[in-house]
This record gives structure tokens, C-alpha cells and sequence, in this order.
């Protein structure tokens, strides 16, 4: 395993293997280098601060970042007082991208009373080139830009950063390369996710994703089993696969095979208690998938299904290709076959063209799925998508007053299905201690609940049954049953 690789094998008197990945363990090495030069002149090992601002694909692409700091020497720091600083940015929303400048203001006062910091910006807003350009223009004083494609090669530039005062700059538009076997530190030791799938085709009318995380292509199940394995030999008890459709996963393989027999792959890995999964788009959701699920009894009963909206109108606009009715016959075919399962979602108002009679679309599905929780966003125009430039812009007060509606609706529904598990005894992975209590564990169930129950931390990473007392709204308080 190249996990286990020991960098001081490695001649750095060669040149670089041209070869991936061992030519970023040369590159880990030579920066190795710097970091002991950087002890001897401070008489302190340099501190990084890696900023996840994205999604769960981004919090995993973090934790490969993490890795290679960590075998480079670098300790890690609880914030941004630190000689490293990288924000891994997201920008499916305008508000994600005001938050990456935000930050960066702080961060030019903090790098005047710190030499040594360097700050490096990557993820999926580094993919746009305006961005870029602001960045050059008025953000001067940071290191190293790079973006999603090209994140395994993550120590090569770091290793020219560190060598040169200039920003080092280096997007790919796309790419087809899929580089395996680099070191990763996980946030949890006993729960990790895993990517199968990476990009998206699905091109939805107001998505970004596809421009900044390219073409969806999928790995190759081998890799994943042996990454799975390996985890659940190091204590991994709880996995969640990883893609923006995870239901389209397989079909661009050489051998191609479906997400529900990937899944059933996962379910034979010894030690592997728990599966999850995200996301699921409702059009590619097979019946093998449901089948899949109802007969395991590792695949967490919960299922984030995003509708979007109601309307079919707004989903042919949005270019979701399925319709109201056939979402609804999808959710009723699982919450039938599964009936313990949670449903959840994701929903956005204000798109372009959206009339009072979209929104109540929107409302009526909501009632009739009684999601256990949803995710509720405000259209945000994205450069480059095709909704951007539809000319029927929803004005941003009457977005506001369906967004509040909306909300309110999905609230009083989650709270309600919430309650139905009052009372009976839920098996959970013990996450945490309670931030507000530390006499209190908190436990996540299968169908994502969350449970506060007393009880001592080294039971933290195990399974446990927990008896439900009382329904807090989204959450529950319990004790070990
Ligand atoms: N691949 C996932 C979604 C990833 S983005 C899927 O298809 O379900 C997560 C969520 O952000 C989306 O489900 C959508 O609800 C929201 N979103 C994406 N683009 C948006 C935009 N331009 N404005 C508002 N919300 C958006
Ligand atoms: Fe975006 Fe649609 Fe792809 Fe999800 S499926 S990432 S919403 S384009
Ligand atoms: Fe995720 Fe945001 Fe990128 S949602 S894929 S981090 S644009």
C-alpha cells in the first residue's frame, strides 16, 4: 500500500518519476525537506489549517489534503493562525463565493503578523475563470490556486509554491485521470466516506457542478472494494459512497455495473456495519435499488432524494427529466416497500419563470412525502449555467415570502416524523460527546436521527442500542437500553 510508503526511500537527488502517484510521494519528500529546514531556522514544525467551505465531496478531497500535509510534517492547527492556511471552496451558491473573499480580507491583516504564512485557495470556485482573475487582481498576496481536477497533485505544487515568491496557478479545464493510492487522514475513525463517482453529466439548468467538476466517471469497483477493505481493517465501521449521482455510478466503466450491485459488493466487506449514500437522482433510481436496500441489513434506512420542485413545469425548465407525478409514484413505491425509512431532500425556490402556482406544486408534494427533512436553498444565478440567462428572473421579495412559507411547511412536517419513533430502541453509532453536555454522547441512528444519551466516552465509535425517551423536534434525548 503506498499509504504505508516511506518517503525516505525516496532519492531526491533523481529526477521526479513521470509516473503517478509515486511522483507525488518524490514531491511529499522534497517538501519533507523544506518543513525540516523550516524546524531547524524556528525551532517549531510549521502549522496548516485546511478550510472545508463545500460539500461532502469536497470534505473528502480535504481529507486528502490533510494526509499529504501530515506526511510532509506539517502539524495541524485549529484555525487559521497558522503558517499554511488552504480554503477548499465550494460555489454552488453566490453566498459560497462571498465567504471565500470574506475570509481572505481577514487573512491579508493575519499574513502582515506572520511571515511565514502561505495561503492557498482550491476546490470547485477556483474552476471559474473570473474567479481567477479577481484573485490575481486584487488578492495578490496568495500562494497557490488550483482546482478540482488536478487536487492530486497536490504536493508538486506545493512543493514549487514553497520555492518560489510568485502565485503558483495551475486549472485544468477537465480531465479523465483518476489517481489512486495517496495518503488520506480521515476526520473520524470510525466512519469515512468513500468517492465511487466523480463530475456530473446531468447539466441541470441552474447547476454549476458540472463546469467545475467535469465529466462524470466512475472507479472502477476493484478500487473501491480494496479502499473499503482497508478501512474496515483500520476500524471503519460506517461508509458513505460518494457522488453527485450515485444512482448513473458504473455505466461509463469498461465492465459496466450497476450502483445496487456495487452496493451489494460493499455489503460482503467484513467489518463494514453501516452503508450510506448520496445523492440519489430520482430519475436514475432503479427498482434493483429499492430491492437492494429492503432486503439488507446494512444499507441505512435513509434515502436524500432531491425533487427540487413540485411543478413540472419548472422541473422540464430545470432540466431534471422527470415529473411531478413520477417523483411522487417513486416515493410512495419507497416509503411502501421500506416504510421505516426517512426521506429527505433538497428544494429550491425562486428559479426563473416560477409562478404562485409552481409554488404550490412544491407545497403539495412536500405534504404528500412528508420529507423527515429537507433542504431548502434560494435560486442563485450561476455564470455559465443555462438559467442564468432566462429572461423571467423571480423578483427577490416575492422569493423570500415562499421561501419562508416553505420552510415553516417542512419544519412542522419533520417535527411530526420525527415523533413517530418516540419510545422504542434504535440501534446507533456513537459519534461524539454533546458539544453543551459532556455527560451526554450523541449517537446517529440509521435513519440519520440524532440521540443525546449519558454515557461514558469510550463508547464513542461503537454501536449501541439507545431506548428513545423524548422527541426534542429534530432530535431525541435516550439512554442506553
Ligand atoms: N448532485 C446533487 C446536488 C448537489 S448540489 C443532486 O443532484 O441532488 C446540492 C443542492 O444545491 C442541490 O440539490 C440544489 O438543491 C442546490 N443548488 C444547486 N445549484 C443551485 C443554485 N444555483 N441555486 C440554489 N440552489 C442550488
Ligand atoms: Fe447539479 Fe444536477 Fe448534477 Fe446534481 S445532478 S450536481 S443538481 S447538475
Ligand atoms: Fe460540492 Fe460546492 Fe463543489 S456543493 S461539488 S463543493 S460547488
Amino acid at each position: 500500500m503506498y499509504q504505508e510508503m516511506n518517503l525516505d526511500n525516496i532519492n531526491l537527488n533523481l529526477e521526479p518519476p513521470i509516473e503517478e502517484p509515486a511522483r507525488q510521494y518524490y514531491f511529499m519528500a522534497k517538501c519533507r525537506e523544506w518543513v525540516w529546514d523550516f524546524e531547524q531556522k524556528n525551532g517549531r514544525s510549521p502549522k496548516a489549517c485546511v478550510v472545508n467551505m463545500g460539500c461532502q465531496m469536497n470534505a473528502k478531497d480535504s481529507e486528502k489534503l490533510t494526509g499529504i500535509l501530515s506526511q510532509i510534517g506539517y502539524e495541524k492547527a485549529p484555525d487559521e493562525h497558522a503558517d499554511f492556511v488552504i480554503y477548499n471552496t465550494c460555489t454552488v451558491r453566490e453566498n459560497a463565493n462571498l465567504k471565500v473573499y470574506g475570509h481572505l480580507g481577514l487573512l491579508k491583516h493575519e499574513k502582515k503578523t506572520n511571515p511565514h504564512m502561505r495561503i492557498a485557495l482550491c476546490g470547485c470556485m477556483m474552476q471559474e475563470p473570473e474567479v481567477v482573475e479577481k484573485l490575481k487582481k486584487s488578492y495578490p498576496f496568495v500562494n497557490l490556486i488550483f482546482g478540482t481536477h488536478n487536487i492530486y497533485k497536490f504536493a508538486e505544487l506545493l512543493a514549487n509554491s514553497l520555492e518560489s515568491e510568485r502565485m503558483v496557478i495551475d486549472i485544468w479545464k477537465d480531465t479523465d485521470r483518476i489517481v489512486e493510492e495517496l495518503p488520506t487522514e480521515r476526520k473520524y475513525p470510525f466512519k469515512s466516506g468513500v468517492n465511487i463517482m466523480f463530475g456530473c453529466n446531468n447539466f441541470c439548468s441552474y447547476c454549476i457542478v458540472p463546469y467545475v467538476r467535469g465529466r462524470e466517471r466512475s472507479r472502477r469497483p476493484e478500487d473501491i472494494i480494496r479502499e473499503v477493505r482497508q478501512l474496515a481493517s483500520d476500524g471503519v465501521s460506517e461508509i458513505m459512497l460518494l457522488g453527485q449521482n450515485v444512482n448513473s455510478y458504473g455505466k461509463t466503466l469498461e465492465h459496466p455495473m450497476t450502483f445496487a450491485q456495487l452496493l451489494k459488493e460493499m455489503e460482503k466487506i467484513e467489518g463494514i456495519r453501516r452503508i450510506r449514500f448520496m445523492t440519489s437522482h430520482p430519475k436514475d433510481l432503479s427498482d434493483e435499488l429499492i430491492r437492494v436496500m429492503k432486503e439488507s441489513n446494512k444499507i441505512c434506512r435513509h434515502l436524500h432524494l432531491p425533487l427540487q420542485s413540485g411543478s413540472t413545469n419548472i422541473l422540464k425548465a430545470m432540466n431534471r427529466k422527470y415529473t411531478k407525478e413520477q417523483y411522487l409514484d417513486l416515493a410512495g413505491k419507497i416509503r411502501q416497500e421500506i416504510p421505516d425509512i426517512s426521506l429527505t431532500t433538497d428544494i429550491i425556490v425562486g428559479f426563473p419563470g416560477e409562478t404562485e402556482a409552481d409554488f404550490e406544486e412544491t407545497l403539495d408534494v412536500v405534504r404528500k412525502v412528508r420529507y423527515d427533512n429537507a433542504y431548502t436553498f434560494i435560486y442563485s444565478k450561476r455564470t455559465g449555467t443555462p438559467a442564468a440567462s432566462m429572461e423571467n428572473q423571480v423578483p427577490e421579495a416575492e422569493v423570500k415570502v415562499h421561501f419562508d412559507r416553505l420552510l415553516k411547511e417542512v419544519q412542522t412536517i419533520a417535527r411530526e416524523q420525527a415523533a413517530r419513533f418516540s419510545g422504542t430502541v434504535q440501534e446507533v453509532l456513537v459519534e461524539e460527546r454533546n458539544e453543551h453536555d459532556s455527560r451526554l454522547l450523541t449517537g446517529r441512528m440509521s435513519n440519520n436521527l440524532l440521540v443525546h444519551f449519558p454515557g461514558d466516552p469510550s463508547l464513542i465509535g461503537k454501536l449501541l442500542l439507545v431506548k428513545l425517551e423524548e422527541c426534542k423536534g429534530f432530535y431525541y434525548m435516550g439512554t442506553i437500553s
